[in-house]
This record gives structure tokens, sequence and C-alpha cells, in this order.
């Protein structure tokens, strides 16, 4: 949690921006695993932790516009919570620590909500995600869950997303931590990984290094020698030489700060040849997004850049042929790199996606691509100082996928499907790092960058 004020300013801040009305902030609840009392590990709702800070379930706050006033819901606990779950400080002084002096009981919020709206004044919200949320809104505001997607506040969700994209320094400091936590995920993950150990065994330990930062991983970990599939969560198999294994992991503080990275390893410690050509490829696109991103340049740009490198190194290799700007320009490159080049992380670790990818990665300047591939880049929009994102260019041999656009003849002219067999079983490379923008190029997060040359990552690989 950080000082009262940077919450007090936050709120005045999202006031400002707000003409009339009220603003609804709802906290989440524990969410059951398999019967009430077991539960999923508390995760408060970002927007939530943003404005109030405080990461305990049922509370809800409301940011009075015209009235200038904050007010925190929620309710202290009883002796036999005392007795099961241990002392908790009352209300009024935890709501002090987030700089808020007006608390009253969680009970009271319906009362409050539907006197507002007797008197005709807006409650903005922003979209609810959880199923529980949404019956607490249906039930707050007397709307039919079917219905709440239209009432959602757009002026809230705008103005959440401007404050939250533009990361303030003790917000740097704490995706610094999280990222010094994901280095020792990362390197731990390429000691570990060598022939016969199960993948489950390395993805674990990933869990527990992040919960030993006292925090947890910022999403669930994606790690497979299938490295080809995008979002493998599935740690079956036991590591084979000479497979490539990607690691998709990052941390999250106890404050809910997150970090997201990737590498991907040569289970054994060696690359061959034939890995290590298309490893400099991606490991290329990975720096030209670093050395090309800035304030003032679309990310959109940046995707495209590294989109023509990344061709350009196929077409050297043999995999793809023909103008490498027409080749992007049809998509082409899509079927090796099938997503986007990044997104904004934060409190979440695709930030604010909850509020809607669009709003957050786009503006009327900038418009979401509809082309395969390109249609996956969450972070499109002109980049400002202190935004977060990440850069994480990939190359893929889908089996599935080539064999539709080989069926289909997409994009023929540029890609060379003979010579693409050869690869069918070679599975995927992703090199994904964090970086900040500064005033005048960007920075990556961390106190040292993951191990990512070849040799480097063999040097890891190697030491005990
Ligand atoms: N961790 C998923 C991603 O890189 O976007
Ligand atoms: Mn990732
Ligand atoms: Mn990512």
């Amino acid at each position: 949690m950080f000082a009262p004020d940077i919450y007090i300013n936050r709120r005045n801040n999202l006031r400002k921006m707000s003409p009339s009305g009220v603003i609804l902030l709802l906290g989440h609840d524990e969410a059951p695993l398999n019967y009430a009392g077991n539960t999923y590990r508390f995760r408060q709702d970002s927007n939530f932790l943003y404005f109030f800070g405080l990461s305990l379930p049922k509370l809800a706050g409301v940011i009075d516009i015209e009235e200038g006033t904050d007010c925190l819901y929620g309710d202290d606990i009883d002796v036999e919570d005392i007795i099961w779950n241990g002392d908790m400080l009352p209300m009024q002084q935890l709501a002090a620590k987030v700089g808020v002096s007006s608390v009253t009981s969680f009970e009271n919020l319906k009362i409050k909500l539907q006197s507002e709206i007797r008197k005709g004044r807006k409650i903005h919200f922003a979209p609810p995600y959880r199923s529980d949320t949404k019956i607490l809104l249906s039930d707050l505001l007397g709307l039919r869950i079917q219905n709440i997607e239209s009432y959602v506040s757009k002026k809230l969700v705008h103005s959440i997303v401007q404050l939250r994209s533009e990361k303030e320094e003790c917000e740097l400091a704490e995706i610094e931590n999280a990222s010094n936590t994901g280095y020792e995920m990362h390197t731990a993950a390429m000691r570990l990984c060598k022939p016969g150990i199960p993948e489950h065994v390395i993805a674990e330990a990933l869990e527990g290094i992040a919960a030993s930062a006292n925090g947890m991983t910022s999403f669930p970990v994606i790690l497979s020698q299938n490295s080809e599939i995008l979002h493998n969560h599935c740690h079956d198999n036991i590591l084979q030489q000479g497979r490539l294994m990607l690691t998709d992991a990052g941390a999250e503080t106890a404050s809910g700060y997150a970090s997201d990275f990737t590498r991907t390893v040569p289970v054994g410690g060696k690359f061959s040849s034939k890995q290590a050509d298309i490893y400099n490829i991606v490991l290329a696109a990975n720096n030209l997004a670093i050395k090309t991103a800035k304030p003032g340049i679309t990310y959109f740009e940046v995707h495209i850049a590294a989109a023509k490198l990344i061709a350009e190194g196929l077409k050297n290799v043999g995999l793809m042929k023909g103008n490498i700007d027409d080749a992007v320009c049809n998509g082409a490159h899509a079927m090796f790199f099938p997503h986007g080049l990044g997104h904004m992380m934060g409190l979440d670790v695709h930030d604010m996606e909850s509020l809607g990818e669009n709003y957050v990665g786009y503006d009327d300047e900038t418009v979401r691509s509809t082309q395969f591939g390109t249609a996956y880049l969450r972070l499109g929009r002109r980049l400002k100082k202190n935004f977060v994102l990440t850069v994480e260019p990939g190359i893929y041999f889908i089996p599935a996928l080539i064999a539709k656009w080989e069926n289909e003849k997409i994009n023929r002219s540029f890609i060379n499907f003979n010579k693409v067999h050869e690869y069918l079983d070679f599975g995927g490379i992703r090199l994904e790092d964090d970086i900040v923008i500064t005033d005048s190029g960007c920075r990556l997060t961390g106190k040292k960058r993951i191990p990512i040359t070849v040799e480097e990552v063999e040097n890891e690989m190697q030491s005990l």
C-alpha cells in the first residue's frame, strides 16, 4: 500500500475528470473454490486497489463528485472472525491508511445508491467481469443482469484509463520489484530445464518463487515444450532433449503490480543451428522494438517494424519470399507471428483489460486492425512517458495454421510452404521483456535483463 496522499490525489484527479454524479468502485468478495469456506487466494479488483488501496474482501468505495466526498463501505469484524481468522484493524483505521475519513457499513451502500438514483443522479461504474459483482450491482442499482453492460459509464472508463496508463514513481518501483522476481523465476526455469524433468515441476517451482517474494504469479504460468501453443497452461509433458521450452511467466507483488516475461530455451542446454537462426530473428525483433519505442510513436508502428524484421529474417532462411513491405501489408508474416507485439502492464498483467481492450490500447487516432494477427495487437496507440508495456515478438510453426493457409492458398506468393514443411516439428519462440517509456525512449524494467542472447541462455542453463 502507498501513502494516503497517493490515493487522495488519485480520487481527486478522477473527480476533476468527471462532470457529475457518483462513482461506485466495488471491491471483490472471497471466491469459493469447492465450498464457501475454502476460497481461491483473494485478489482485489484493480480499480478498487488503485483508488482505495485496501486488499480486503467486501468493501466498496463511493466518490461523490459534486459533494467532493469519498466514503468507504465495509464492516468491522466480530468476535467470531477474531477466533477463526485473527484480529484486524477497525474499518475507520483501515480507511485512514488510504486517506478516507468517512466509513459506514456495507448494508448502507444500497440505501445510499438508491437515494442518489431517486434524486436522478448518475451512478458511474466500470464493466463488471465477475459474476458475483454483476449480481451485487444488479441488486444495488435495481438493474437486470442482462442490462448492466449498457449502463457502464464510458466516461469513467476513459478517465480511469487516462489515470492508470501513466505510471507514478511509486508504481514504477513496484513494477521493478515484480520484474526482479521475474528474473529469479526465469533464471530458475533455465537451470531446471533438463531432459526427463516434468514440465509441472518447473512451473510449480516458478509459482513458489513468486509466492516466496510475498506475492504470486501475475497469471497462470505458461510453460511447455509444445512451444508453438501461444498460451499453454497444460504442463503434462516430460521434457525431451532438443525441444524448445517456452516459459511465459511473471510475478505480482503484494501490492498488486505485475511483470510478464517470456524466454524460450533448448532442453539440454544447447540450441541447434536451425533453432539459433530462428531465435536470433526473434531476438532482433525484440531489440528493434526496444530501440524504437519512445514517446510520440504509435505502438502499431513499432509492431509493424518488428513484423517486417521478422518477415525479412524468414526470407533470409528461405521461409518467406517476395517484397517484404507487401508481405507484411498482406499479413503474410502472421502465419509465423500471429499475435500482437505487446500490451500495457501495471496492476493487471494486461493492464485495465477489464475496462475494454480498445479503450486501453486504441483511440480515435489509432483504430484496431481487423487483419488476422495484427488484430490481436492489444496496444496500438501513441506511446507516452511512463507507460509500461511488454515487447513480445515471436515466431511459431503451428501445424494446423500452416495446413489451413496452405490448403486455402493464403499468402502463397509470400510463403515457401515446401521449406515450411521442414519446420513442422520446430515449435515456437517468443521473447518478452517489459519496458517503461522515458523522456526520449524506453528502458527495460528490473535490475538486470533476463539472459536473452544464445550465449547468455546457454551459460545460464549450465550454471548450478
Ligand atoms: N502473459 C501473456 C502475455 O504475454 O500476454
Ligand atoms: Mn507474457
Ligand atoms: Mn505479455
